[in-house]
């Protein structure tokens, strides 16, 4: 049985926070909220449960986890030497969603590191996070609070939907702020290189360190150095269940082939969903296809309901889902796009 407990998100009550502390130390499997998206926390120490936890997710062993601590006083036990670069942007971005690779000391169980000899440590500042963190003072390994390959969960439902049974508290805090995991930067090799965009975008990095390194766009396992430095930048990753046409280039005439291609799939007798802002929308409305919209195009609103959408329409079990790319490729607008991509089973470029 899962244990659903619904907090207050700006003041978590000591109480229910103490009870999910009390069922990390003992190695049980609990759900939080994060600025980002959810997370499924395990003591990240506690080998048996860091293997519970890929079993309930049904996570591949070679996907490593990232640590997250209450404060930088616990950093040290779990990595070798803290880079100045780290220190540099820990001290402007922590407690935020930024994800920082270091090599890791022998604190950090294989497990949870995937054989790697680096560890991704975090500090969140979701408050609910942070009083889980504080209350338990041990570093907890979190991934995302989803089955492997679905779309990562903004809100408790989410994770219900996918681990409801398979892990024992959900500590409801309402919906995650950001709905994109956390920008990931891997600081153990010069120059650093971001192997997730996210909330803090290179923009942001840039003006403390000097140089940002980008792995390919697009890079698939094996063939690209994204995918061997972080094993969990599998090209498949955020998935819906439904096959997702992703169409990118010049605004106009990405509207006419999403209004193509809705009345093309329509045709073939399947059950359409479109995933796009309020202007993109216009072009199918009238159409009987199944609308997930994204908002007025504002990127952090697009960030936000972004995994929502995609929940939702295959919650109404469409067949085929209709993207068109967004405009922006800065700030969050990258890492927006960096999901959609990864999302998609087809891009289609028109022009
Ligand atoms: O926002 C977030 O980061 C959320 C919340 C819960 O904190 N967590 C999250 O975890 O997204 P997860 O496991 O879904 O994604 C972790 C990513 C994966 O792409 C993984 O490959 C990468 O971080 N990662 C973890 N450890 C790494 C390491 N040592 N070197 C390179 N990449 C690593
Ligand atoms: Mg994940």
């Amino acid at each position: 049985m899962t244990q659903v407990v619904r907090i207050d998100p700006d003041r978590p009550d000591p109480t229910d926070i103490a009870r999910a502390a009390d069922c990390l130390r003992a190695g049980g499997l609990v759900a939080f909220p994060t600025e980002t998206v959810y997370g499924l926390g395990v003591h990240a120490q506690d080998r048996d449960a860091v293997r519970r936890l890929f079993a309930a997710k049904g996570r591949p062993a070679h996907d490593p986890l990232i640590v997250h601590i209450a404060a930088l006083s616990q950093l040290a036990d779990l990595v070798v030497a803290v880079p100045d670069a780290a220190r540099t942007l820990m001290s402007r971005f922590w407690p935020g969603p930024l994800t920082l690779v270091m090599r890791r000391s022998e604190a950090v169980p294989d497990e949870v590191t995937a054989g790697l000899e680096t560890v991704a440590v975090r500090v969140p500042s979701h408050p609910v996070a942070r009083a889980l963190l504080e209350a338990v003072r041990l570093p907890i390994a979190a991934p995302s609070a989803n089955l492997f390959s679905r779309p990562s969960p903004t809100r408790a439902a989410h994770v219900l939907a996918d681990l409801d049974g398979r892990i024992d508290i959900v500590l409801d805090g309402g919906p995650a702020w950001v709905g994109l995991e956390s920008t990931v930067l891997d600081l153990s090799h010069d120059p650093p290189t971001l192997l997730r965009p996210g909330a803090v975008s290179a923009e942001d990095l840039r003006q403390f360190i000097r140089t940002v390194r980008f792995p390919a766009e697009g890079s698939i396992p094996g063939t690209g150095n994204a995918a061997m430095a972080s094993p969990g930048l599998l090209q498949k990753h955020y998935a819906p269940c439904a096959r997702l046409t992703l169409y990118r280039g010049n605004q106009a005439s990405l509207r006419d082939a999403l209004a193509r291609g809705a009345r093309e799939a329509l045709a073939r007798g399947e059950r359409v969903g479109v995933l796009a802002t309020s202007g993109d929308a216009d072009a199918v409305r009238g159409l009987p296809v199944v609308l997930a919209e994204l908002g007025s195009g504002d990127t952090k609103e697009v960030a936000a309901r972004l995994y929502f959408a995609l929940r939702a329409l295959d919650e109404q079990r469409v067949d085929i889902i209709l993207a068109c790319d967004l405009p922006a490729d800065e700030g969050l607008g990258r890492a927006v796009r960096d999901r959609l991509r990864r999302a998609a089973t087809e891009v289609v470029e028109v022009d």
